[in-house]
């Protein structure tokens, strides 16, 4: 089917980002990122003297909305490209929308891997990029009996399926693997907190989202827990949620993400004061944000660079597309649709702030299928430069 993609006054995109429900916080944070690039792709003349028109929809963190938004997006051709999701229920439910018509989904959200769709291109790390480092960063520090606390959907047990089998390969074992409802609220931590205590894990492996991360986080403060010896480490906790908890009840937990807001960098500084000029803060800058800001650009230079807004055009030049970032210089892996990206952990200071710990030297091939045996492979000859 032959998608029309607009007018020739402008680029429609689909922005599908939620605004309300439980993940709101991250991704109005990945709409603030795509939106900056926009402003600053048009502000630049546009692609071609077009510029990009956002079309913004509010899925409400329900994964069936995202469906029906898309459909209604490409499948009554007001345009082929979407940015958005970040739960990867949201994402699975937007793949068939995409492939059926054809059209092109940029995801940049941290997921759990064994995915590729050549209509898909993937912005957030998958997990030899992050779950990999940050287990071996914590077997390092902490200790090697892992407790593993997630929401009840896709990401998180597959992730956990994933971290398992890299603890195990590390020597180390998980003592419990626990799932809260995806709309957890407070009191729905504290047989979590009990487990925990009884248990004495050495660290915490946390992929609950949203709403419940706070609340979670919240819960392990108040049961008078010591975070420099047991800490929270994650992949889905980051400066926005950390905003939302508070720096006192974040202060010493750990998080593994390609980008955060303290790298150093011209290029980080620019974009943190061109968000500020825009948003009137900071405090949701987001390795999610930094993804939704640099898949705009990859997307906008992929127009200039074709000549044409169709998804096969643009795929062709997106495949091997580099472009410096705020995290550094990234590339779409040809291979697989995912990007080479940095690798960090940091550990959140008392002002709120993520504190790099270790960060690798250069950006990581994405390996979403794990086809490289992990442990025995760069995790044995780190290119760590702290
Ligand atoms: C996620 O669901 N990919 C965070």
């Amino acid at each position: 089917m032959t998608i029309a993609t607009g007018d020739d006054s402008a680029w429609p995109v689909g922005i599908l980002f939620s605004q309300t429900g439980v993940t709101a916080i991250i991704e109005q944070s990945q709409l603030n990122g795509a939106l900056l690039a926009i402003d600053e792709v048009n502000e630049a003349g546009g692609a071609m003297g077009r510029p990009i028109e956002p079309i913004i929809l509010d899925p409400g963190s329900d994964p069936v909305r995202y469906r029906q938004m898309a459909e209604r997006l490409i499948g009554d051709g007001q345009t082929n490209v979407i940015f958005g999701c970040y739960m990867s229920s949201s994402r699975k439910e937007v793949l068939p929308v995409v492939e059926r018509y054809n059209g092109l989904l940029f995801y940049p959200t941290l997921y759990e891997g064994f995915e590729y769709s050549p209509n898909v291109i993937y912005g957030g790390a998958a997990p030899n990029q992050n779950s990999l480092p940050l287990a071996t960063y914590l077997m390092d520090h902490f200790g090697s009996r892992f407790f593993f606390v997630g929401s009840d959907y896709i990401y998180p047990r597959e992730s956990n399926r994933v971290m398992r089998n890299i603890v195990r390969q590390g020597g180390g074992e998980v003592v419990a693997e626990h799932y809260v409802d995806l709309e957890a609220g407070p009191e729905d931590f504290s047989e979590v907190i009990d487990k925990i205590a009884a248990l004495e894990p050495d660290v915490i492996f946390s992929t609950v989202v949203g709403t419940g991360t706070v609340n979670f986080y919240r819960a392990y403060y108040g049961a008078n827990t010591d975070a420099s010896k047991r800490p929270i480490a994650s992949l889905t906790t980051n400066e926005a949620e950390v905003a939302a908890m508070g720096a006192q009840v974040a202060e010493g937990h750990i998080t593994a993400a390609p980008y955060f807001r303290s790298v150093a960098g011209e290029r980080n500084h620019d974009f943190i004061e061109r968000y500020r000029a825009k948003f009137g803060e900071v405090e949701t800058i987001t390795s999610c944000c930094e993804a939704a800001y640099f898949q705009v650009h990859l997307y906008a230079n992929a127009l200039r660079l074709a000549g044409a807004g169709n998804t096969d055009s643009l795929r062709a030049v997106l495949c091997g597309a580099e472009f410096e970032a705020p995290q550094g210089r990234i590339k779409i892996d040809p291979e697989n649709n995912h990007a080479y990206l940095l690798s960090r952990i940091a550990k959140v200071d008392e002002s709120g702030d993520f504190v790099i710990q270790r960060e690798a030297s250069r950006p990581i091939k994405p390996d979403p299928y794990l086809a490289v045996p992990a442990l025995n492979d760069w995790a044995h000859t780190p290119a760590w430069v702290r």
